[in-house]
């Protein structure tokens, strides 16, 4: 008999500040209906200036730690394509952070967007080998284009942080997968750039091509009928893309694509996403946390994930929602962590933007502006040093 394996807790953390579309289309000059309706998006995350993708990850993780204890896990896998070393793990620095054992394996997982779901199944995986053991996944990322270009409006920053075990509490994930990998140049960020390349249309396309080529596998490898899902869970570099590819998977499978019939589907998935914008990996994890946490009872339904990313590798997979998920929901603390967020407006926003440590070796300290538990306090001799309050 095979074992239940899935998500047993997830907790989120955003950024200090947030910039509402409204005010970069006073600056731009775009008509706010493109960023409303057009891209689905309504405000952005911006990171403080001593905020990043460990801080974030940290913050996550923490209460995760809280409520279940750091004895039982012993891999950590943290999934970013924001990567702040080259080398060394960012989930090292986050490991430390929170306190957890030395018996512990760390790894740094990468491939665009999708990364988060490798880690996932990667973790389902260990623990199907030692089903004592729990596996940590963080996915954390910070979204960032160049300034005045396309995808500036599609920027953001979260960290999701899920447990994976044996009898999960939320979320039993299923076998099997729908996988698809193609070589394309969509979305890409050089390692001498801090701002992502993307060509905006192409991406999308390829995007759509990878819906089709997982829902293909997807059922040759037989999964369930489309008809059976509660909701679909995609990844939302921007939440206009979630209705495209899911109007696109109906189209594929000739079925009709009425409008109410799209928006039913996707469920609440999309309100996280819209208030705080593209963080790549942690995306489709948050758009399960938005349906979890605000759609009617969903026990015992079956989901769909849709994991895309750039470059490309994509998965399509399924999971089941356990008996009582409502009681290990993190719904106030999630609402917390957006509504506490500062807004901060267009001058404000570029500063940050365009704030980055001198890379001398140097003594550099980072103002002081998050509230949050962790910062990054600065840099000396080339080390990253975080301070917990
Ligand atoms: N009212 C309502 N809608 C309006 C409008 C208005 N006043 N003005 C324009 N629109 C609509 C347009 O009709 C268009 O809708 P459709 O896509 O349904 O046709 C939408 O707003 C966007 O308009 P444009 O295509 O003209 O916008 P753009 O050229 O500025 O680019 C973008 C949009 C390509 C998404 C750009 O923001 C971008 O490059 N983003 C980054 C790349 C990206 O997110 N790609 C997604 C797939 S890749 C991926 O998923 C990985 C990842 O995380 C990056």
């Amino acid at each position: 008999m095979s074992i239940s394996i899935g998500i047993h807790d997830l907790s989120f953390a955003t950024s200090e500040f947030v910039l509402p579309h409204t005010a970069l289309a006073d600056y731009n000059g775009t008509e706010i209906g493109k960023y409303h309706v057009g891209i689905g998006q309504e405000s952005m995350s911006v990171p403080a200036a001593d905020e990043d993708i460990v801080t974030m990850a940290a913050t996550a993780a923490a209460p995760i730690l809280a409520r279940h204890g750091k004895d039982r896990i012993r891999t950590v896998v943290f999934a970013t394509e924001s990567s702040i070393d080259q080398a060394k793990s960012a989930g090292i620095y986050v490991h430390s952070l929170i306190g957890l054992p030395s018996a512990t394996r760390v790894v740094e997982l990468k491939q665009a967007c999708y990364g988060a779901t490798a880690a996932l199944q990667f973790a389902i995986g260990l623990v199907q080998r030692d089903p004592a053991q729990q596996v940590l996944v963080i996915a954390s990322d910070v979204s960032k284009y160049e300034l005045d270009s396309p995808g500036e409006a599609t920027q953001g920053a979260s960290a999701v942080a899920m447990l994976v075990s044996v009898d999960p509490a939320l979320v039993r994930i299923e076998d099997p997968s729908g996988l698809f990998t193609a070589d394309v140049m969509d979305f890409w960020r050089p390692n001498y750039l801090s701002t992502a390349l993307v060509d905006g249309q192409e991406s999308i396309g390829a995007y759509l091509q990878a819906v089709e080529g997982t829902w293909k596998d997807y059922s040759e490898q037989g999964g369930r009928a489309l008809e059976e899902f509660a909701a679909f869970c995609y990844h939302q570099p921007f939440t206009k893309m979630a209705y495209k590819a899911h109007r696109h998977l109906l189209n594929y499978c000739g079925y009709d694509t009425d409008k109410d019939v799209i928006a039913g589907a996707l469920g609440q998935t999309t309100a996280y996403n819209t208030v705080i914008g593209n963080s790549y990996t942690a995306s489709v994890y948050l758009g399960l946390a938005a349906l979890l946490d605000q759609a009617d009872d969903l026990t015992g339904r079956p989901l769909a994930f849709l994991s895309y990313g750039s470059g490309s590798v994509a998965e399509f997979f399924a999971g089941t929602v356990v008996a009582g998920y409502q009681d290990h929901l993190r719904t106030e603390a999630n609402l917390e962590a957006i509504s506490r967020r500062k807004t901060v407006d267009y001058a404000g926003y570029r500063e940050l933007h365009e704030w980055t440590f001198p890379t001398d070796g140097g003594d550099h300290a980072t103002p002081e502006q998050t509230t949050g538990p962790f910062r990054l306090a600065g840099i000396s001799g080339h080390k990253r040093i975080y301070q917990t309050r």
